[in-house]
């Protein structure tokens, strides 16, 4: 039993293989939190909740305000003396703002329950190892129900919630927040650990100590954004890799959020996750209902290692659901760094014929095919294509490709509009702006109303349209500028509080309309490289751009980062060029290669320019792409070394869930005059297996005659000799046989 509930205290315990999250309710029916960690087979005692009331008259009855300023809530109110911070914050049709929520019934199910027009984890094959809770909780005065919900998947340790709030009475109300999760504990010394960064820069793990007062992480660009992710963890200060523990919170959602931790004056920590507060006021009438998107809480008792396996393996088997997420991903190019926009039917086909020389599987054309886009101001929203560029157009272009043998891939923009464009022409009201103020552009462009069914229907009839004229295999979906001036024409002032919310939800739906219509497509989400990493748009393709820095040496960095939180096999990863179009590093293409192994795997230049002796190698890239990657995209991965903390070494392992292969990739980022070689332990391998290794190395594989227990190679380490910069070698260990135990 996942779910269970003590009459006698009042209390509930959502229990999965290794954590326990503990719930109560007081004498007066507030909701509290007791407690989230190791797995635990008791429910609290009598002094259960936290309870830091002043002393003096509080001692002799309790003081409501003494009593709001400490109480661990599960779902704090604001305006009635919680003056921490809050989930709900609500106006009621006086203008006045005040919550107060009680206890008022409880549900628990098998499995879990979709969210409407949300992205969100969901049983799937494992009904039985999912139960939710359904905690129902009211406001007598402003007739308002609240329900929580906590889904338990047993075996990955994660806990969803979500909360649904519905107006039961008669009059209006506005909702100035409404948050998903909140986590209310003790401080242990507590540290952040977030995702920072900036275009080309994206996820880069930070760690800082939490100091009194309150600390946000969030994003109000109108996507999830690369300056932070919707990504929380609150660790003890010994917290490493393998040993410590975590509490991290990931948002299933691609728009504004915060995450915010609140060191409170008695040294309580909450730590809240949800949707932005700002420029957000949803109206509620009579009868309806909002619900708030969905948080993944994870715990570990055992360091980030664990946390990010947890997190990994829920997304591989509970969110993401295209077709192709357990299989291979064809290994393609794409043309944007190697052309940009200058290009024809000509030059795309010779590309793509120099790519299938080598063994690439699918082309994919970037931006520039449509309107009259020759650079990037002007033609978004034009999504018809541009015949003086593509002589014949999609037709002859996609057959071309596909006679080649390989497969056609396209890029799109669809949430877009650029001034100079047919479409603004025709409709200069479609885009988001507020009347009488000049919008700002950002790379020359505006954000369409997509909120607006018309225009939704318009833009996707158009790419359709397109979609038809050939068969196309993948489509990369970009997103290049963040939303300011936020102003619809579609409604009065109601409606311009709701317009960063409706417009993540219009996304999700133009999103589900395509994979519906072309369920073979292999989608991949962009957004000016990896803007919106996060788990909603993981719900719609099974692969994201990790960022449009596609130098080695920097991925590195961006995809340790990503691969804390996302699985490896959903990071967009490609090959490019040297020197580096973005940093103009020169990186050995073997190292450039082994870096994009740990992602879905392609190459993003002219092949037609590349120097032959590159080339020669690009047949042994793909084959090794095809052979590691079922290791990388299934298994358990391992941060075993980071170059940004000590050494200028970097350093991962990939272990399949039998334990009978790994795969550890070692990468000198810069060399040292003089050093020795070094000891890098395993981990994840079997003790009493012995293990059969292969070095690959400047294309080369070395069988080594010698055998290697699983315990020595996680014990005393494997022996790895000093590099010089930039070189990389892999090891690939493979299980020969048992030994006694
Ligand atoms: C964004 C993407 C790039 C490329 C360009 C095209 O920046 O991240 O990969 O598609 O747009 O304009």
């Amino acid at each position: 039993m996942a779910i269970t509930y003590c009459r006698e205290k009042e209390q509930f315990r959502l229990d999965s293989a290794h954590t326990s999250y503990l719930i109560g309710v007081t004498q007066e029916g507030y909701v509290g939190h007791i407690y989230y960690g190791e797995r635990v087979n008791c429910f609290g005692g009598e002094d259960a909740f936290r309870l830091d009331e002043v002393p003096g008259p509080g001692k002799r009855k309790r003081e409501k305000c003494a009593f709001l300023a400490s109480f661990p809530f599960e779902y704090p109110t604001a305006g009635v003396g919680d003056f921490r911070d809050s989930c709900l914050d609500v106006e009621n049709e006086a203008g006045q703002r005040g919550c107060e929520l009680f206890y008022d019934s409880y549900k628990i199910e098998t499995g879990k329950p979709l969210l409407p027009g949300l992205p969100a984890t969901f049983a799937g094959d494992e009904e039985e190892d999912v139960q939710t809770l359904y905690l129902i909780l009211k406001d007598p005065v402003l007739k308002l129900k609240v329900t929580l919900l906590y889904s338990v998947f047993e075996k990955e340790d994660a806990i969803t919630r979500s909360a649904v709030i519905e107006n039961e009475g008669t009059q209006r109300l506005m909702l100035h927040r409404a948050a998903s999760a909140c986590l209310d504990m003790d401080n242990r010394a507590f540290e952040t650990v977030t995702l920072e960064g900036a275009w080309a820069r994206e996820r880069h793990p930070q760690r800082g100590r939490l100091l009194r007062g309150r600390s946000e992480f969030s994003s109000i660009r109108g996507v999830s954004s690369p300056q932070l992710n919707p990504f929380l963890a609150l660790v003890t200060p010994e917290t490493t890799q393998r040993a410590g523990e975590v509490y991290a919170m990931n948002f299933v959602y691609s728009g504004n959020f915060a995450a915010v931790a609140d060191l409170s004056m008695y040294g309580s920590v909450r730590m809240t996750m949800g949707i932005h507060p700002w420029q957000f006021a949803w109206n509620l009438c009579a009868g309806e209902s909002f619900t708030a998107p969905e948080v993944v809480m994870v715990y570990s008792g055992e360091g980030l290692g664990k946390m990010t396996r947890s997190f990994h393996s829920l997304y591989r088997k509970h969110l993401i659901r295209s077709p192709y997420k357990d299989k291979d991903r064809p290994v393609l190019i794409n043309n944007w760094e190697g052309t940009y926009f200058d290009f024809d039917t000509e030059k795309l086909i010779a590309i793509a014929k120099a790519a299938k020389e080598v063994g690439v599987e699918m082309f994919v054309m970037d931006d520039g095919w449509f309107g009259k886009r020759n650079n990037d101001d002007c033609g978004l929203g034009d999504w018809y294509v541009n015949e003086e560029k593509l002589v014949g157009g999609l037709t002859r272009l996609g057959q071309a490709i596909h006679d080649l043998g390989m497969k056609f891939g396209i890029w799109i923009e669809p949430e877009m509009v650029s001034p100079d464009s047919d479409l603004f022409r025709a409709h200069p009201d479609w885009a988001i702006q507020i009347p009488g103020r000049e919008p700002t552009l950002a790379r020359h462009q505006l954000v369409l109303d997509i909120t607006r069914k018309e225009v939704r229907d318009a833009v996707c009839d158009m790419i359709r349209s397109a979609f038809n004229t050939t068969k196309i295999d993948y489509v990369k979906w970009d997103m290049n500028r963040y939303l300011c001036d936020i102003g619809s024409a579609a409604g009065g002032p109601e409606y311009q509080g709701e317009l960063l919310h409706r417009y993540v939800l219009a996304l999700y739906e133009m999103q589900e309309r395509l994979i519906t219509d072309f369920p073979d497509i292999l989608f991949e989400n962009c957004s000016s490289g990896g803007a919106r990493f996060d788990p909603g748009m993981l719900y719609f393709s099974p692969q994201i751009w990790t960022s449009d820095d596609t130098d080695a040496i920097e991925r590195l960095h961006i995809q340790e980062g990503t691969a804390l939180v996302y699985p490896m096999e959903t990071m967009g990863a490609h090959v490019s060029k040297c020197p580096n179009e973005q940093v103009g590093r020169m990186v050995p293409i073997e190292t450039r290669a082994n870096v994009a192994l740990a992602g879905t795997f392609g190459y993003e230049l002219d092949m037609t320019r590349l120097p032959e002796e590159e080339k020669k190698k690009i047949p042994g890239q793909i084959a090794r792409y095809h052979r590691f990657h079922g290791l990388v995209a299934g298994g358990d991965y391992y941060r075993l070394n980071s170059w940004c903390e000590e050494e200028p070494w970097d350093c991962w392992e990939n272990v399949s869930e039998d334990r009978a292969q790994a795969l550890i990739t070692y990468v000198q980022v810069l060399g040292r005059p003089n050093t020795g070689s070094r000891l890098v332990r395993a981990e994840g391998l079997d003790p009493y297996a012995v293990y059969h290794l292969t070095i690959l190395k400047d294309g080369e594989e070395t069988e080594m005659k010698q055998e290697f227990p699983g315990s020595a190679l996680m014990h005393f380490g494997l022996r790895i000799p000093a590099l010089g910069d930039f070189q990389s070698v892999l090891y690939y260990l493979e299980k020969t046989r048992e030994e006694e135990p």
